[in-house]
């Protein structure tokens, strides 16, 4: 049967940052997951596979932070959902705006990495945002919107997409969007998955992502709408992430 209650997920994106020492912090975390709310560490591809054997048998699931659409061939230095897989991915992450940035991911692209995470049998959880320059001409629901339709592939079901709204001018700046404004666009992406999907438009997990940090997470898991939280620089240590998953579980 077709969800139409989204699970809560806390989700860290170590980004480009943390060693076999950091291994330590995924440990605390995976020891620290309370009940009721789906936790998930992204590190870098090399300590994928050494974190997913750190945390085994936890509640800690462990993500790619990309992949490549296709799932083998001469693509130099890329990996497939089929090798994050195989190294003990659940999740990939698609189309974060530091990906879209810095290596031109479009939304075809997006959409490619979509359905290749779920060709490797994992879920996507597919990052939308404006800049603050689409903000501020007030283009912000247009922009999602389209990023939204634009990235998605046919298949989507709440057990294999969940998606992060993460405006561009709040990843790692310290600013995070007011709750007006994440309501404003949750709200809005909620009604337009129910366009698409019907009753189960309901079911999918909205993140918020953005400078989120134990001081302002309950403010916006107070919000009918957000179902999480995609974490940058709060999540590398456990003393910053566990209260996060503890305030998304009270909320
Ligand atoms: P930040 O990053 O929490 O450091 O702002 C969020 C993200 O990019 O997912």
């Amino acid at each position: 049967m077709t969800r139409t209650t989204p699970r809560k997920l806390a989700a860290g994106n170590w980004k480009m940052n943390g060693s076999m020492a950091a291994l330590d912090e995924a440990r605390a975390v995976a020891a620290a997951v309370p009940d009721g709310i789906d936790a998930l560490l992204c590190p870098p591809a090399t300590l994928i596979g050494p974190m997913a054997a750190a945390v085994e048998g936890t509640a800690l699931s462990v993500g790619g932070q990309a992949c490549h659409a296709a799932a083998s061939g001469a693509h130099t230095g890329d990996l497939s959902a089929e090798m994050l897989g195989e190294a003990g991915a659940r999740y990939v992450l698609c189309g974060h705006s530091e990906r879209r940035t810095d290596h031109e991911e479009t939304d075809d692209m997006v959409r490619d990495h979509v359905a290749a995470t779920w060709r490797a049998g994992l879920v996507a959880v597919l990052c939308i945002g404006e800049t603050l320059a689409q903000r501020d001409a007030g283009h912000t629901l247009a922009v999602l919107g389209e990023q939204l339709v634009g990235s998605l592939p046919e298949g989507a079901t709440p057990d294999n997409l969940v998606i992060a709204y993460e405006p561009v001018w709040a990843i790692g700046t310290g600013r995070v969007a007011e709750p007006a404004q994440v309501a404003e666009v949750h709200d809005d992406l909620r009604a337009r998955l129910g366009d698409i999907f019907g009753d189960a438009g309901a079911g999918f997990a909205l993140l918020y992502g953005g400078s989120v940090k134990a001081s302002n997470a309950p403010d916006l898991f107070a919000l009918a709408n957000v179902d999480g939280a995609l974490v940058g620089g709060a999540s590398l240590k456990a003393t910053d992430f566990v209260p996060i998953m503890e305030a998304l579980a009270a909320s």
